[in-house]
């Protein structure tokens, strides 16, 4: 219901379209083309623990813990259906049959204007344009319904696909930093991107930037 809203509101100009909420923290199920965006659930949990457990995967992302063993899945998915991780957590799960490819999220920041975007997905799916169409979607949702400024997103300078990905997105470099990394146990050096709305408004439907 909440997704066929989303959709229908995408042919309404900016100004037609209706205020953001600043209290609004719910994360409606969201779908794309190819995609369902949806809550990670306990059917997950497997095919969770299977492609996790991948340092290609663990090494690109600041907390995932390596290995990734059935109990992280099962505690993963226990702690985003309570809301205990503090942000939109999304299993990325294919249209057509359900199946399980990764996960995305919005992770609000301290400023309450800014979210921060991450993402991982299953090494078997990539280089199909399934990460950047979630994002897309993500990036949608956020704009149309939360009072934000802008969207973050952060990724090691070795990353080449999801430097593509962000860029693919219209985020601008804005610098690097340090970020830690659970997984190599330390600090690795990142860049920092960002989406402010106006760019997301012009932008409009993505077909400038696929
Ligand atoms: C980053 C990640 C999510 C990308 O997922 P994906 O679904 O493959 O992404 P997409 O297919 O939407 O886009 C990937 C782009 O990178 C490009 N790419 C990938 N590897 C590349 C390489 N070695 N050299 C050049 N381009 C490369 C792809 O060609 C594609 O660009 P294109 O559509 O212009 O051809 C996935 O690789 C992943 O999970 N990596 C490990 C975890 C991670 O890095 N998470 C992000 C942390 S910041």
């Amino acid at each position: 219901m909440q997704a066929e809203l989303l959709r229908e509101d995408q042919s309404r100009s900016p100004e037609e379209r209706p205020r953001p909420d600043r209290s609004r923290s719910d994360c409606p199920v969201l779908l794309s083309q190819r995609l369902v965006l949806r809550k990670p659930h306990d059917e997950d949990i497997d095919a969770l623990a299977n492609l996790a457990n991948n340092a290609n995967i663990a090494t690109m992302v600041s907390r995932m813990p390596h290995p990734y063993t059935a109990k992280d899945a099962a505690d993963f998915v226990r702690r985003a259906k309570a809301g205990e991780i503090g942000k939109c957590v999304y299993a990325i799960t294919r249209m057509e049959n359900g199946e399980f490819m990764g996960c995305c999220g919005l992770e609000p920041q301290e400023d309450g204007k800014t979210l921060e975007m991450g993402y991982w997905l299953g090494e078997p799916y990539w280089n199909n344009g399934y990460t950047t169409e979630a994002a897309h979607a993500l990036i949608d949702m956020a704009f149309r319904t939360r009072d934000i400024d802008q969207i973050d997103a952060r990724c090691r300078v070795t990353n080449i696909a999801s430097r593509r990905v962000i860029q693919k997105c219209g985020f601008q470099l804005q610098g690097s930093g340090m970020v830690g990394s659970l997984a190599l146990g330390g600090m690795v050096p990142v860049e920092w991107y960002r989406l402010d709305r106006k760019t997301w408004v012009s932008l409009r439907s993505w077909g400038d930037t696929r």
